[in-house]
């Protein structure tokens, strides 16, 4: 039988290409410097992994929730080193309201450290990403594959029936990215 991982990646390959091609995820792949653009890239993320990470609290593990649900600490920083005082209002997000919702959600957060080594990685030496502002593009580093397989274990023992739920918070999660990317036009 296919993995759940293989379904959820089938059923958000159309929303993740879509996210790849805003033109803020173009703007930041290929490079750009320019502080501003970063500094826009680092709010969306804040404004929409700051509500989901409070709502998960509830239920990811406690000792877990110390390690994974620290992105929007991550993003909080790397604002403040660009000189902003905050990260600003949270994004409109889907409710998570079950431990099928959870792990949809979570897909969605997790398997986005993925693409950020790759991105990092296209960034000149001179972006802020490489020195005082790139807590969060840094992610978990060496560790990301490691995180992702533990993550992965768990995302395969979620009940069969509860699966379509999970699916649906990973989509509603794409969405919400989606929106909030779609609203940087000044790129
Ligand atoms: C320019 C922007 C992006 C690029 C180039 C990109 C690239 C990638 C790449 C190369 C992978 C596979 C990595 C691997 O298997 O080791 C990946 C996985 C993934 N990305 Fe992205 N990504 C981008 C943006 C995003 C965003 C904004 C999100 C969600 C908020 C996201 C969510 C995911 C998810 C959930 C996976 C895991 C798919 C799976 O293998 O099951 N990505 N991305």
């Amino acid at each position: 039988m296919e993995s759940f991982r293989k379904q959820l990646q089938a059923s958000t390959a159309e929303p993740h290409l879509a996210l790849e091609n805003t033109r803020l995820m173009q703007g930041i792949a290929c490079g750009k410097v320019d502080v501003d653009t970063y500094r826009q890239y680092l709010v969306c993320q804040y404004r929409l992994f700051a509500p989901l990470e409070v709502q998960l609290r509830i239920w990811v593990q406690p000792d877990l929730a110390t390690t994974r649900l620290v992105k929007s600490t991550w993003l909080l920083a790397d604002l403040q080193a660009l000189g902003c005082q905050s990260g600003g209002t949270f994004a409109t997000v889907p409710d998570i309201t079950s431990q099928a919702h959870a792990f949809g959600v979570q897909y969605v957060l997790e398997g986005s450290m993925l693409g950020l080594q790759v991105i990092k990685k296209s960034l000149p030496p001179e972006h802020p990403a490489h020195h005082h502002a790139g807590r969060f593009i840094q992610g978990n580093g060496t560790d990301t594959a490691h995180h992702w397989k533990a993550f992965l274990l768990q995302l395969e023992a979620l009940p069969q029936q509860e699966r379509p739920q999970a699916t649906a918070a990973a989509l509603a999660t794409f969405g919400a990215f989606q929106r909030e990317f779609e609203g940087v036009t000044n790129v």
